[in-house]
């Protein structure tokens, strides 16, 4: 039978300005990055996209190379969105990336006009649109002048494939530059997607005061570490986790056992104020007032439902927060 999404929606998720343009992004975003390729189950796929609706999730994040094999997040999402959710294209904001490596030679990788350009076409085909809603520069080019990657962004608006632009992974300084850019060119820089969770805060220094003076929104990605930031590993690596699977990108290595000690008191500490760890680490990214999205990934429906719980309690005390540096100092 044909998907239905539920009338209720959009009577619980919050919505945020990003930076100081029109749209409004979900407060909590779910990315496709793990768990949505070719090796992953297509009906849990399914179950968590339209879950995600449901509760009022409009923004799904890919790109190009999400798989593995790389491409096929794009490929099932497209089928998803072909079988299902076709009748709501337009209460979805759907964005994509080219930056990482995608195709063999020198034009399949990084951030030229030619890989830009030919990397989208690829994308739209493979999920069947006509158009993403935002289309990222994945990483810097230190080797492209700014100017060209820019250019292709403005290019890719002026034909109507991308409805709006975006950066991630940029310093503080280069997105300085980029916005110049683009503001020089007439398509304005919409958002920065960069990482961000409570074990790595490099944003917190100079980027978002750059994005609140440029108006710039900003969407962050592992707000869960991962999933190091959660229940997932405190007593072990269970199979199925990411950390278990060969391609997942958490390392058992990275899950160390000064990080676990830190995970433990914060998982307590988020006990306190009726949280999981995993809810409070959605909540703690959110504090900022700035911050348009926490971009989640997900394994299961239930993961999904936790992580939008969070948004029922948004606030922290100041010992609460003083307790959080307290911990990650330790
Ligand atoms: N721009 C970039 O360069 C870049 C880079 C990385 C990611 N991203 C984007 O950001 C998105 C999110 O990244 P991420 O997947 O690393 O985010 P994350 O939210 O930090 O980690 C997601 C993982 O945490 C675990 N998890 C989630 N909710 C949980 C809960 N309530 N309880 C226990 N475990 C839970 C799951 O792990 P298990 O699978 O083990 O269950 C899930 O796969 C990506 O999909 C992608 O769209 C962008």
């Amino acid at each position: 039978m044909a998907y239905q999404a539920v009338k209720e929606r959009y009577d619980h998720m919050q919505y945020r300005r990003t930076g100081r343009w029109g749209l409004k992004l979900p407060a909590v975003s779910l990315g496709l990055w793990h768990n949505f390729g070719g090796v992953d189950s297509l009906e849990t796929a399914r179950a968590l996209i339209h879950r995600s609706f449901d509760l009022g999730i409009t923004h799904f994040d890919l790109a190009n190379n999400y798989g593995p094999p790389p491409g096929s997040a794009e490929e099932n999402f497209g089928r998803i969105l072909a079988q299902d959710l076709r009748p709501y294209r337009d209460e979805l904001i759907i964005s994509s990336k080219a930056g990482y490596h995608m195709w063999a030679g020198p034009y399949g990788d990084w951030g030229s006009r030619k890989y830009l350009i030919a990397s989208l076409d690829q994308s739209l085909k493979r999920m069947g649109l006509e158009y993403v809603d935002i289309f990222y520069s994945h990483r810097m080019d230190p080797n492209t002048p700014l100017d060209e990657t820019m250019g292709a962004l403005d290019h890719l608006v002026r034909q109507g494939k991308a409805l709006y632009v975006g950066i991630s992974n940029y310093s503080a300084e280069k997105t300085r530059e980029a916005a110049q850019i683009l503001h020089q060119l007439g398509t304005p820089c919409l958002i920065h997607q960069p990482r961000y969770h409570m074990f790595d805060r490099w944003i917190e220094p100079d980027l978002l005061r750059v994005l609140g003076e440029e108006g710039i929104g900003c969407i962050v990605f592992s707000p869960l570490a991962q999933g190091l930031l959660t229940d997932r590993y405190l007593h072990e690596i269970p199979e199925g986790s990411r950390a278990s699977k060969a391609h997942g990108f958490l390392r058992p290595a990275h899950i160390t056992d000064e990080k676990l000690a830190k995970v433990r008191r914060l998982h307590d500490l988020a006990l306190a104020r009726g949280h999981s760890l995993a809810q409070m680490a959605v909540a703690w990214v959110l504090r900022h007032p700035g911050m348009t999205s926490a971009l989640i990934g997900a394994s299961s429906v239930q993961q999904v439902e936790a992580n939008v719980a969070a948004l029922n309690n948004l606030s922290f005390t100041d010992d609460e927060l003083v307790q959080i540096e307290a911990i990650l100092a330790g």
